[in-house]
């Protein structure tokens, strides 16, 4: 029997910094908050963090560094309150390098956390690059969201951001299995003993171990993405998305659903420079009507809900 239910934490990601990952979650976490959901906004570019710039809060007390390094036990207890209603945030930590390169274990930890707060929404904003946090972050997020824009080079790290994160999975998943974490070491590099390219290839490899196949396509199919393309200028644009879906298809095996997108809209960096949230900024701007459409799929579409089954759910890419 399969039941839906609704995503509460969701990962922003994407690779490339400067692509609009911390301006669409902010964006995002408004317009829910407006629509009376409450909502915790999470600066986990452990490194970078600006998020509490864009909402206008100028020198944080408490940050995700006093959690992480146990000077606050409960994650509760460090959530600011904002300017606006429904909205709290969680500060980035400093670039120090203890806290910006938190163990496993306190990954654990915070991820146990986030989801007993009390939030409809838990909206974590990752900085650029593949470090192994980023990608934790990510994968133990039930909802994932990657952002690029149509810019070859945000597409090239974009796909890239996918496959390590995917990558990383699966090495965590087939820890145990020798076999499979070879394999996935040896994917892509061109001297390896059997002819193995993509994941598809590896699929077809274990056809002889039936259980070890439907435990990785279960894997892929847990591994569910949704693409937002922002700074849109035109419909060529928006084609961009169709490109990642299929290198994710084809060597990936995996079948991510567009979200939605974000027009390209110079209110935006106005409001940047102003340090107000652009949908707050500019009510009825191009951005911020692109972005509405988005949260609304957020409280109303089963299509943002993931599938749970005691079944295996078969890859459609197979
Ligand atoms: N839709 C948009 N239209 C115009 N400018 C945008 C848009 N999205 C982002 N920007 C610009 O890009 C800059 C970087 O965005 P930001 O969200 O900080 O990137 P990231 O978090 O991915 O590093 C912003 O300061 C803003 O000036
Ligand atoms: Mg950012």
């Amino acid at each position: 029997m399969r039941e839906r239910t609704r995503i509460k934490l969701w990962s922003v990601g994407g690779g490339k910094g400067g692509v609009g990952k911390s301006i669409f979650t902010l964006g995002l976490g408004i317009c829910l908050a407006q629509m009376g959901k409450k909502v915790i906004l999470i600066d986990g570019d452990l490194g970078g963090a600006n998020l509490h710039t864009l909402i206008g809060v100028r020198y944080p007390q408490v940050t995700l560094e006093d959690f992480l390094l146990r000077k606050v036990s409960r994650l509760e207890d460090i959530v600011l309150k904002t300017q606006f209603d429904n909205i709290g945030l969680i500060c980035g930590a400093d670039d120090i390098l203890g806290a910006a390169n938190p163990t496993y274990t306190q990954k654990i930890r915070l991820i146990q956390q986030i989801e007993d707060m009390p939030a409809d929404f838990v909206l974590l904003d990752l900085g650029a690059g593949t470090s192994f946090n980023t990608l934790d972050l990510f994968n133990f997020s039930a909802g994932k969201i990657v952002v690029f824009t149509s810019q070859v080079t945000s597409l090239q790290n974009a796909y890239g951001f996918i496959k390590s994160a995917l990558y990383r999975k699966l090495s965590r998943d087939y820890s145990k299995d020798e076999d499979v974490v070879n394999f996935l070491y040896q994917m892509g590099t061109k001297d390896t003993e059997v002819d193995l390219h993509s994941i598809r290839d590896l699929i077809e490899h274990l056809s002889s171990e039936p259980d070890k196949k439907v435990r990785l396509q279960r894997s892929l199919a847990e591994f569910q993405l949704f693409l937002l393309i922002n700074m849109v200028k035109s419909n060529q644009d928006l084609k961009s998305a169709e490109i990642i879906q299929t290198v994710c298809r084809d060597f990936l095996s995996l079948e991510p659903q567009v979200l939605g997108h974000l027009a390209y809209d110079p209110a935006v960096e106005t409001a940047v420079n102003q340090m107000t949230p652009f949908p707050i900024f500019q009510k009825k701007g191009k951005a911020a009507a692109s972005l509405k459409a988005i949260a609304s799929e957020f409280l109303v579409s089963n299509r943002l809900a993931p599938v749970m089954s005691t079944r295996a759910a078969p890859s459609p890419a197979f």
